[in-house]
């Protein structure tokens, strides 16, 4: 299967077929992903929380992130691999957000750099973009943005559509290939995918009508310990067979059942 392309996202946009974006954070679970065939694979630096365990997606560092994104590019032949710029790596500097997104690319074998914030970050968009690096955009109640007034999903915000409407706009302009929306409001949402000529992709709380959908698997799938109390997830939960394969191989053990692997035997 060929490895997609922008061109292949526009098209279809164009023809109306759903984009799907998946995260993940390293090299198996990448190729387990890759197999089933999304578009995109982003490795989030919602992977600072779920792979690395910080409290929020904010205190992850960029040399993490671009090991996490290592990972994933070996792993991905089919999806384009989108690395996330974390937290304080592009918002003082047009310099920095080159450089870094440079880093990115060069030392983690991204096919492209996503990176959060409205107008105000357009210069670095369109910056990042001349280099030659191609920018997936983030906007509305983005995590980062929201970390420190409560967490994003817990915010309820009646953000200003007109301002969120600049946002998108000044982002396509700056040159992004696609934009991420998070807690846009699904009927704004929804009109913006039909207003943009790129492909837009809801990253949470922002209705189905958008032209993809992001999936942040550990959420989306239910990969977490709070799940074996508590379903949440609507697919999975995946910390269920995972949780009961590891009491089984435990009590295989202690009952002095062989347990090599099948390729040991
Ligand atoms: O880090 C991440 O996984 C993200 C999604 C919430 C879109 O930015």
């Amino acid at each position: 299967m060929a490895q997609v392309t922008i061109p292949e996202l526009n098209r279809m946009k164009r023809d109306g077929q759903k984009i799907v974006v998946m995260t993940a954070y390293d090299f198996e679970l990448a190729r387990i992903v890759d197999r089933a065939a999304p578009e995109m694979i982003l490795v989030g630096d919602s992977g600072g929380r779920y792979s690395l365990g910080y409290d929020d997606f904010n205190p992850v560092t960029l040399d993490e992130m671009i090991l996490l994104t290592r990972s994933v590019s070996r792993g991905a032949k089919h999806a384009m691999v989108v690395g996330d710029l974390p937290f304080m790596t592009y918002q003082v500097t047009v310099e920095d957000a080159v450089r870094n997104a440079g880093r990115m690319m060069k030392e983690s074998g991204a096919d492209a750099i996503k990176l959060e914030g409205g107008e105000d970050y357009a210069p670095a968009v369109r910056a990042i973009v001349r280099a030659g690096i191609p920018v997936m955009a983030h906007m509305g109640i983005t995590p980062m943005m929201a970390i420190g007034q409560g967490g994003y999903l817990s915010q309820d915000v009646n953000p200003l559509e007109e301002q969120i409407r600049r946002d998108a706009l000044a982002l396509q302009d700056a040159g992004a290939f696609s934009v991420v929306f998070t807690r846009v409001p699904p009927a704004l949402a929804s009109s913006l995918t039909k207003e943009l000529q790129i492909p837009t992709l809801a990253g949470g709380g922002s209705g189905d009508d958008c032209d993809g959908q992001v999936c942040v698997m550990h959420n989306v799938f239910g990969l977490t310990v709070e799940e074996l109390d508590q379903t949440k997830s609507i697919y999975g939960p995946l910390a269920k067979p995972i949780f009961d394969t590891a009491q089984t191989f435990i009590s295989d053990v202690r009952a002095g059942k062989p347990v090599r692997s099948r390729r040991d035997s």
